[in-house]
């Protein structure tokens, strides 16, 4: 159980970062949604951690490209909630082409959200958790970052930065009593993948099926709650990577 402690969730109104706060939320935690869009969303996914959780969860709007503002949102989060706990790094985006035609804003845009937004992120709350001696983060990379994909150079290098992140912090920090591991999902249903052609896609996943965001955020709440688990990539992709 998770009661008593503050998650963090970047991202928090989209398919993923929605259904860790619902998750985290039903295991007792109360919830920090960071969202950069869709404000109405986001208070409707807090609303509905506090109905039916008992939570308190408060939306913060936050670009996590934007260094000082992830640093003003982190110290608001802390003065609203006391602590943080939990850290899930989720924020993403795709800005998938051939290498060959790839501009460069492609390539900056992914690795600033994806790789670098986690950084700041963890730059700013690491120093509460030290303080404090407890903590866990979660970053949310991708079977891409494993394999490589065609059309994901961005995306692909920004997930398997992730994963060098992850090993570097939780080397770091392991001796202050903060965990750190990432989750690597496969084709899981969002908006993120909805333009894909999902039967040719099926057939190539050994468990047939797409994965969910409570698929997600189930493995998620198992990394929060795994005290011995440090430096983990765990895969959540029906086995399409193993
Ligand atoms: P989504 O598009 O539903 O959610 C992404 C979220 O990131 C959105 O809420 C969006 O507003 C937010 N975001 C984008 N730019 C941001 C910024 N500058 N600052 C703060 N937030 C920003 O997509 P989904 O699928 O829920 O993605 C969540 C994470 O899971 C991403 O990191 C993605 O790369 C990863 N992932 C998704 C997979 C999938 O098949 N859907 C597979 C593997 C990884």
């Amino acid at each position: 159980m998770l009661i008593g402690k503050t998650a963090a969730i970047t991202g928090g109104s989209g398919g993923i970062g929605s259904g860790i706060a619902l998750e985290l939320a039903s295991r007792g935690a109360d919830i920090a949604l960071l969202y950069s869009s869709n404000e109405e969303d986001a208070w409707k996914i807090c609303r509905r951690c506090q109905d039916a959780y008992g939570v308190t969860a408060v939306p913060f709007l936050c670009d996590v490209t934007d260094f000082d503002m992830t640093k003003r949102v982190s110290d608001g989060i802390i003065k609203t909630f006391g602590s943080v706990e939990i850290l899930v790094n989720n924020a993403g985006i795709t800005r998938d082409k051939l290498m060959i035609a790839m501009r460069k804003e492609d390539f900056d845009d992914v690795i600033d959200v994806n790789l670098r937004g986690a950084f700041h992120m963890t730059r700013h709350i690491l120093p509460f958790m030290v303080r404090k001696k407890e903590g866990c983060i979660i970053n949310v990379s991708s079977v891409s970052g494993l394999t490589g994909n065609l059309g994901q150079v961005n995306y692909a290098a920004s997930k398997a930065g992730l994963i060098g992140f992850t090993k570097s912090v939780a080397r770091e920090y392991a001796s202050r009593g903060i965990r750190c591991n990432a989750l690597a999902p496969g084709f899981i249903e969002t908006q993120m993948t909805k333009e894909l052609n999902h039967d040719m896609v099926r057939v190539q996943i050994p468990l047939k099926r797409f994965g969910t965001p409570e698929d997600v955020a189930k493995a998620a709440a198992f990394l929060a709650e795994a005290d011995y688990v440090t430096g983990e990539v765990l895969r959540v992709d029906g086995g399409i990577a193993m």
